[in-house]
């Protein structure tokens, strides 16, 4: 039987989650069992409801992304898709998937392509609470992906970029106007915005301010 999280129900819930938890991110502790629950019970079949191209907005930003980060974190990684974009854009680097329901985790170790085992990893962890020091990261990138901006600031280092792409822009059940992204960045000090409009889909890439 397919899931109840499918469908016009499941994108209204994505938006709502979204919506209350970008504007009081404390709420989130309400949202974080049903959400874990909607990606595990769809995992299976994530791949296949996705939008063809889906990644070209985040791919087109990860593309301008300078320097190459040494390790790049993937947060909401789904299947693991994007973790292994930014694997391939940069082959020197750590790259690390996180996502919150644990039957994704599965799909993207399942799915990571033999060359990769080794420098891509996945974890099961929550995007509000990361298991990472401060300055981890030289780049932390997001795909369809609900924002905490204090933890994506604490764990990305200074100098390095952060990424949020949307596969059809505002359509995207889980979006976060491109306005909010830039007050919510902008207020804690990054700046370097850069915006993308590729097809249906839309992305920003910031820089955090590069001091000691
Ligand atoms: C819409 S899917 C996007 C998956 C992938 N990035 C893509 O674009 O194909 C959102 C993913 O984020 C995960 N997620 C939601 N909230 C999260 C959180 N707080 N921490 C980590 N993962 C989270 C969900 O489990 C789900 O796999």
């Amino acid at each position: 039987m397919s899931s109840p999280f499918l469908g016009d129900l499941g994108r209204r819930f994505a938006r709502l989650a979204t919506d209350v938890v970008v504007r009081s991110p404390r709420l989130w502790r309400i949202f974080r069992p049903i959400v874990r629950k909607q990606f595990d019970s769809i995992a299976g079949e994530w791949d296949t409801i996705r939008t063809p191209g889906h990644l070209a907005p985040y791919e087109a930003a990860v593309a301008v992304v300078d320097p190459a980060p040494r390790a790049a974190l993937d947060l909401g990684t789904g299947t693991g898709q994007g973790a292994f974009a930014l694997a391939r854009r940069f082959p020197e680097a750590e790259i690390v998937g996180v996502d919150l329901a644990g039957s994704m985790v599965a799909e993207a170790e399942r799915k990571t392509p033999p060359d990769l085992r080794g420098r891509v990893r996945f974890e099961q962890g929550d995007a509000s609470a990361l298991p990472f020091p401060d300055g981890s990261f030289q780049l932390v990138a997001h795909a369809n992906m609900i924002p905490f901006f204090d933890e994506l600031a604490r764990v990305l280092a200074p100098g390095g970029q952060v990424l949020f792409a949307f596969s059809t822009g505002a359509q995207t059940p889980i979006y976060v106007p491109t306005e909010r992204l830039r007050e919510e960045l902008r207020r804690r000090g990054f700046t370097e915005f850069a915006e993308f409009d590729i097809g249906t889909g839309t992305a920003l890439l910031a820089r955090k301010a590069d001091r000691i």
